[in-house]
């Protein structure tokens, strides 16, 4: 594990607000989806994103892969600010940052067969090949997801839910990039053909040195998986664990973690020891987002909202009374 504090990527106070109007005469109303995420992705590991359901963790995805536009502030691809690029620029630039999405189905034409699936990002950046490379190709990215040549002929319907995300990653391997986005990569997936991803991932991370972003809602698979650990409410990220089985300091991490428990895998976890509503992101209270459902939540909690701090050890938390 080389490369230290060196960072592939880097986001600066990325924002992202959505503008919606309830129903057709009513007033335009703005939610911040991401709000003023700064943050490093160390070369060569795996940073962990883990939050509950609709704090952001795909809008700050794509952000990062400009899949979509930021309101606000910028990222940088080795030293790169993505913002300055020209659109030229920027397609080349793209072959080195890929996505993994939750559900590879709705990502593959149900009309292609495995090779012509395999070879679009080729097509989309332009890139011809002759029959003899193209076939070579998807030999090549079969083998590295454990694929047998077989499966080129094969058609999505035809594969299991596991042999379809095993394409959907060799499809993100096929430009050779260093960077991949897992978005959910194995939460519809059955627990023994997620270790099964899982394991493999590790695997191509290694041989490759890919740094991964790795999106979940799980955070007892992101400790068992990341290097790094980005906790997400609302939003904001509240903490950064530097190891994954560093002690939390925010309430809000500890609640998640008391809540990992529950064995079922299959289940969306939600969290039991909390209580309290979630607020509307439309209708942010002005102090810490969490204060609803802390059990520590005092008035200056409710009143001024707490900025991420980071100690010497690269650990940080936006808490007023952390653990
Ligand atoms: N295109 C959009 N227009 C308006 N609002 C959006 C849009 N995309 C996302 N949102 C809102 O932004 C918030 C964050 O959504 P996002 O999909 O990033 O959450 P998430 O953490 O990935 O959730 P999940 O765990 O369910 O995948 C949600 O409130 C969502 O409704
Ligand atoms: S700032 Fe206050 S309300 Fe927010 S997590 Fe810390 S103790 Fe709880
Ligand atoms: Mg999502």
């Amino acid at each position: 594990m080389s490369g230290g504090a060196q960072n592939l990527v880097e986001l600066r106070q990325l924002s992202k607000r959505f503008e919606s109007r309830r129903g057709l005469f009513g007033k335009p109303r703005a939610m911040t989806a991401v709000d003023d995420v700064t943050l490093g992705i160390p070369k060569g590991r795996v940073t962990g994103v883990v939050g509950e359901s609709g704090c952001g963790k795909s809008t700050l995805a794509r952000l990062v892969l400009r899949l979509l536009e930021a309101s606000s502030g910028e990222v940088v691809f080795d030293g790169m600010p993505l913002g300055q690029l020209s659109g030229g620029a920027l397609r080349k630039l793209r072959r080195r940052m890929q996505m993994v999405f939750q559900d590879p189905y709705s990502a593959i034409d149900p009309r292609y067969n495995m090779a012509d699936a395999l070879l679009e990002p080729h097509r989309i950046q332009g890139i011809r090949l002759s029959r003899a490379d193209a076939r070579t190709v998807v030999g090549e990215l079969l083998g590295m997801v454990g694929l047998g040549p077989q499966i080129a002929a094969s058609f999505p319907h035809q594969l299991s839910g596991g042999q379809r995300q095993r394409i959907g990653i060799a499809r993100a391997l096929a430009l050779k990039p260093d960077f991949l986005v897992l978005d959910e990569p194995t939460a519809s997936l059955d627990v023994s053909i997620q270790a099964q991803i899982i394991a493999l991932l590790e695997q191509l991370r290694s041989e490759l040195g890919l740094t991964y972003l790795f999106i979940s809602h799980d955070l007892g698979l992101v400790r068992y998986f990341c290097d790094r650990i980005v906790v997400m409410y609302l939003g904001r990220v509240v903490e950064v664990l530097p190891q994954p089985h560093a002690a939390p300091r925010h309430h809000y991490t500890r609640a998640l973690l008391d809540s990992n428990f529950v064995p079922d895998p299959k289940r969306r976890r939600t969290i039991r020891r909390l209580t309290g509503e979630i607020p509307s992101a439309f209708d942010l209270p002005p102090g810490c987002a969490f204060a609803a459902r802390c059990p520590r939540a005092d008035a200056t909690c409710r009143a001024i909202r707490p900025d991420l701090t980071q100690t010497a050890d690269g650990h940080a938390a936006a808490c007023h009374h952390p653990l």
